[in-house]
């Protein structure tokens, strides 16, 4: 971390800052992240709960996967690094944007308005026959919960391995990160795709990349500093430093 009083230095410089958050951001709220130990994906199969085939083959058992995260989330409570980006986007709107991952809505407790969510989230579901999307955040659902429109099975309203992400979304983020001077990419392990291409795009675009991540990613050799630690702890300082540049 010895370079954090360089990076609150060109943080504070910047005029437009982009954000992508990854799992790593929850995991001082209690979440688990996906990959490495304890992680969702470790002793579990992706394909077999987070495909289309796999809900198409076995929608109980996808959706009582969705059930239990939907608990785990709601039972969670946002971070100082959640409440710092918070208070970073604040600080800094309009010319702020945060583009996260995560599906678990943290950020948008802690504050975050206009949140770009690349994977859907957890508490929106979607009918897979007339498509329309509800709301139902807080409804207990049930086992194979069903549109109240066309009676046809709901899927929850995340982006599935094989999916596409939604357009405008994805658009209104690439925008972002080719405007940016400046990106932070927090608690990613930047290997899933398309998103962790937005660190690429940034850099083309010449935007400096800060990483903050545990530990080194694929993507550290290519950003320009990269911080390690939680960034519960790290994020909290550079706020503090944006907020005060002479300190
Ligand atoms: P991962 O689980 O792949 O990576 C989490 C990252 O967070 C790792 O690099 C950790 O080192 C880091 N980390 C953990 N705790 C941290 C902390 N306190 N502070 C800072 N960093 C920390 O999660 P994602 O990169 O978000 O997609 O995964 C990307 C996508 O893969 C997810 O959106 C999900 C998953 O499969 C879909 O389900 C489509």
């Amino acid at each position: 971390m010895s370079d954090l009083p360089q990076v609150a230095e060109i943080l504070a410089k910047s005029r437009r800052v982009a954000v992508l958050t990854g799992a790593g951001v929850s995991a001082e709220s209690g979440i688990p992240t996906f990959r490495g130990l304890g992680g969702l994906w470790n002793g579990r199969d992706p394909m077999s709960l987070a495909t289309p085939e796999a809900f198409a083959s076995d929608p109980a058992t996808v959706w009582e996967f969705y059930r239990w995260r939907r608990d785990l989330v709601s039972q969670a409570e946002p971070n100082p690094g959640h409440r710092a980006l918070a208070e970073l986007a604040r600080h800094r709107s309009p010319n702020f944007t945060l583009i996260t991952q995560n599906v678990d809505r943290l950020h948008q407790r802690a504050g975050n308005r206009d949140v770009l969510e690349l994977h859907g989230n957890l508490f929106d579901v979607r009918c897979t026959q007339c498509s329309r999307t509800f709301d139902r955040t807080g409804v207990a659902l049930p086992p194979l919960p069903q549109c109240v429109d066309c009676g046809a099975l709901l899927r929850p309203a995340v982006v599935w391995f094989g999916e596409s992400l939604p357009q405008d979304v994805w658009g209104t983020a690439e925008l972002a990160v080719e405007q940016a001077d400046t990106m932070l990419v927090i608690g990613t392990s930047a290997v899933v795709y398309p998103a962790a291409g937005l660190v690429m795009t940034a850099a083309a675009a010449g935007c400096t990349v800060i990483e903050i991540n545990l530990e080194p990613t694929p993507m550290s050799h290519f950003v320009d500093f990269a911080l390690f630690g939680k960034a519960g702890e790290i994020l909290p300082r550079l706020l503090a430093a944006d907020m005060n540049p002479s300190e």
